[in-house]
């Protein structure tokens, strides 16, 4: 079935377009999915949220300043209103040599006009962003999923640091393949002891099988980050250790390409970058 092979191709390299080709374009934009589209990646990556009034919005931060003309947090306002913001001038003045007029005066997308526009063309890696700000996320989400026959079809995986999150998203339709996201960073007891992470139950000092095991009974793999303050936080015996207990490990969020082949070596699965071009020159 989709399903299936979706779940095997994630065994082998997956590039993955973080917030689209978000490094040429503004991130979460229709123009940064469609190049990281036309370039041919695994998988477009997106932050889901929802706008006042329940509609899921594509969207990373909690408050609208960085990436927009409004002010605020997106959850205070409808999708009317957001629809109003313009997402793109931002970035062409962030950016002076990426920016395009076709940017300016971008707007929100939702999802539903990015499954309207890739449908199942694309595989999408959706995080259920800030799940306490965004009550009802789980549930809005799993409706577009299953509404657009993405589950099924092996289009998507659902992505979130809060193990909670993804357990309520399982509850929903427990065929919806699910990667726990973690964020490692020195311990300050003991910096040669690397390791805490978000999302289940407080951090062990060190990451046991059981801690790999305890994850794999629900999700079909792990994104991780890589650095923390200049410092490697994963190396290639965690990432061996995950795939030993049946956990491919995705890396966020790698845009040098010394890095990547860095990482690559270590035999990880997937990466998650704002250059998928750069990524794919080295998978190619
Ligand atoms: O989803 C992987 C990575 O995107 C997590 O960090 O803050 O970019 O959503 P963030
Ligand atoms: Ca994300």
């Amino acid at each position: 079935s989709p399903l299936e092979q979706q779940l095997k191709d994630l065994q082998s390299f997956q590039v993955i377009a973080h917030r689209g080709a978000s490094g040429h374009a503004p991130e979460s934009t229709m123009a940064a999915y469609e190049l990281a589209h036309e370039w041919g990646v695994d998988y477009l990556e997106l932050d889901a949220q929802l706008s006042s009034d329940g509609e899921v919005v594509v969207f990373h931060d909690d408050a609208i300043d960085r990436t927009s003309d409004g002010e605020g947090a997106i959850n205070d306002y409808t999708l009317e209103e957001l629809k109003a913001l313009d997402t793109g001038t931002w970035f062409n003045e962030a950016n002076p040599d990426s920016a395009s007029d076709d940017f300016a005066g971008a707007q929100m997308l939702t999802l539903d006009e990015l499954f309207e526009h890739f449908g199942h063309d694309a595989r999408y890696y959706i995080e259920t962003k800030s799940p306490q700000l965004n009550p009802g996320l789980e549930e809005a989400l799993v409706e577009k999923l299953e509404e657009y026959d993405m589950i099924e079809n092996g289009r998507v995986l659902v992505q979130s640091f809060e193990q909670d999150s993804l357990l309520k998203v399982q509850e929903l339709n427990d065929d919806v393949p699910l990667i726990q996201l973690v964020w490692y960073y020195p311990s300050e007891e003991d910096d040669s002891k690397l390791v805490e992470w978000t999302g289940v139950t407080p951090g062990p000092a060190e990451i046991t099988d059981e801690d790999f095991q305890a994850v794999a009974d629900y999700a079909v793999g792990i994104g991780t980050n890589y650095l923390y303050d200049g410092q490697e936080v994963i190396d290639a015996d965690f990432v061996q250790q995950a795939q030993e207990n049946g956990l491919p490990v995705h890396v966020y969020t790698i845009n040098e390409t010394e890095e990547m082949e860095r990482l690559m070596d270590m035999g990880v699965n997937g990466l998650f970058t704002n250059y998928p071009d750069r990524l794919l020159e080295l998978v190619e």
